[in-house]
């Protein structure tokens, strides 16, 4: 069996979808089909190819990601990565995601990221956990806060088009403050405006909430789903959160305060929080914020070492050297000097001996600040000694931690 890679273009729509939807057990109707077009005009695409047909798939789109520091970098989005089931496990995703990351790194992309279905999937050609999550529920009516937060602005029901407008500019301003955060693409708003039946999932139509702050300026914004319930005859509806974004941690309790306060709503819930989210702080009773999971979200691979740890920031001065192994593209890998503090960094290949040996993987753990040295290095995966240890941790953290609440 033959098995050519090729770069797929807008002719190859859909055909080049059918392993990806295959892979996932999918189909689609002519709305979704509709819906779909509009991502995969956005989308870099390689295809592996078999007697006349797609029997892989895989697709980048083009995200710029925040790094500690308010830095932003070019990143591919790997998105759509299917193989059909007649066709797994003979090497065809090692083969495309090869293209895929050689396509990015021409294109000056610094890094690739990713959401994995399965964890061990995406390990082997260097990715390494960014981000983790929690998600939350919240019972409505024990959210009482110890601080209560001072609300000078007011909250507007929008229509989807006045609401997504607002929203796109909190967004654009509060993924800068955030590592992890990428830049949304137009046409996932326009997907969200739409709110097509199939994405309600049996829910409501979404709400747009805007906060505007004193001079009228949105600056937070929660959308969601209400979701119908009774027990025993009484109402116990579910305010589910599809975004809470607020220009603070203040205007995120507002947003949540509101959500509670909805009449007939008895719960909310929050899939995507951050794991140094402050709201559980806020309740009198902390517990009623209820963690329901937790766990990794984004994953980065690097494709030009120096460039991303040059840009990141770090808390104070320090310079470590770093020896890294690469086994998907050795070429990227080698030993690395990494000199940084707050306002400036400096990275290169160096022939002094390394303080930290490590993987691909886990250089990407470290360049967000989502996984510490030390509890790499107590997992096995990162060598250097307990005085190197203790700094790589301050050096590499970041405040506030990585998180990504996008879903692509
Ligand atoms: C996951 C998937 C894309 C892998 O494609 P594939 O062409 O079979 O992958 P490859 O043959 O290149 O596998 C490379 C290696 O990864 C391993 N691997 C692949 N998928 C894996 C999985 N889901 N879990 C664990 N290991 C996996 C293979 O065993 C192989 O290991 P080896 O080199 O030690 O033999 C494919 O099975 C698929 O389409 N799955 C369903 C859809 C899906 O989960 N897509 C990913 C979305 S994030």
């Amino acid at each position: 069996m033959d098995i050519v890679i090729a770069r797929g273009g807008p002719d190859d729509f859909p055909q080049l979808l059918e392993p990806v939807l295959a892979a996932f057990g999918d189909s689609l109707n002519d709305e979704q089909r509709e819906d779909i077009r509009l991502s995969y005009d956005d989308c870099h695409y390689v295809g592996a190819r078999s007697a006349g047909r797609w029997v892989g798939t895989m697709g980048a789109y083009p995200f710029e990601v925040t790094l500690p520091g308010r830095a932003r970098v070019a990143a591919a989005g790997v998105t759509m990565v299917g193989v059909l089931p007649t066709h797994r496990r003979r090497g065809i995703t090692t083969r495309l995601m090869d293209g895929l990351l050689d396509d990015a790194a021409g294109r000056g992309d610094v890094l690739a990221v990713l959401l994995a279905m399965e964890a061990p999937i995406y390990g082997r050609f260097g990715f390494g956990v960014a981000s983790e999550f929690t998600s939350v529920a919240i019972e409505a009516d024990r959210a009482r806060f110890t601080v209560d937060p001072i609300d000078d602005g007011e909250l507007v029901l929008c229509d989807p088009i006045e609401g997504s407008k607002l929203a796109e500019e909190v967004w654009d301003r509060q993924r800068l403050a955030r590592p992890g955060a990428i830049s949304r693409r137009p046409w996932m708003w326009e997907l969200w405006r739409r709110d097509r039946e199939h994405d309600r999932k049996g829910d409501s139509a979404l709400f747009w909430a805007v906060h505007l702050d004193a001079s009228g300026s949105s600056d937070g914004y929660t959308t969601y789903r209400i979701s119908e319930g009774e027990h025993r005859g009484l109402p116990r509806y579910t305010a589910k959160v599809v975004d809470l974004v607020g220009a603070d941690a203040d205007v995120e309790a507002i947003l949540l305060r509101f959500l509670c306060s909805l009449d007939l709503v008895r719960e909310v819930e929050i899939p995507l929080r951050s794991v140094d989210d402050p709201l559980r702080y806020r309740l009198v009773d902390g517990r009623q914020l209820q963690v329901t999971e937790l766990g990794d979200f984004l994953w980065a691979r690097i494709l030009d070492v120096p460039r991303a740890f040059e840009v990141r920031r770090y808390p104070f001065d320090d310079a470590l050297v770093v020896e890294v192994e690469d086994r998907f593209r050795p070429d990227v890998g080698g030993r690395f000097l990494i000199a940084g503090g707050p306002d400036s960094a400096h990275c290169e290949r160096t022939d002094a001996p390394a303080d930290i040996e490590l993987g691909a993987s886990e250089l990407a753990s470290l360049l967000f600040g989502a996984v510490a040295p030390s509890v790499l290095a107590d997992a096995g995966r990162l060598r250097a000694d307990d005085a190197t240890l203790a700094r790589a941790d301050a050096f590499f953290t970041s405040t506030p931690k990585p998180f990504n609440a996008t879903e692509f």
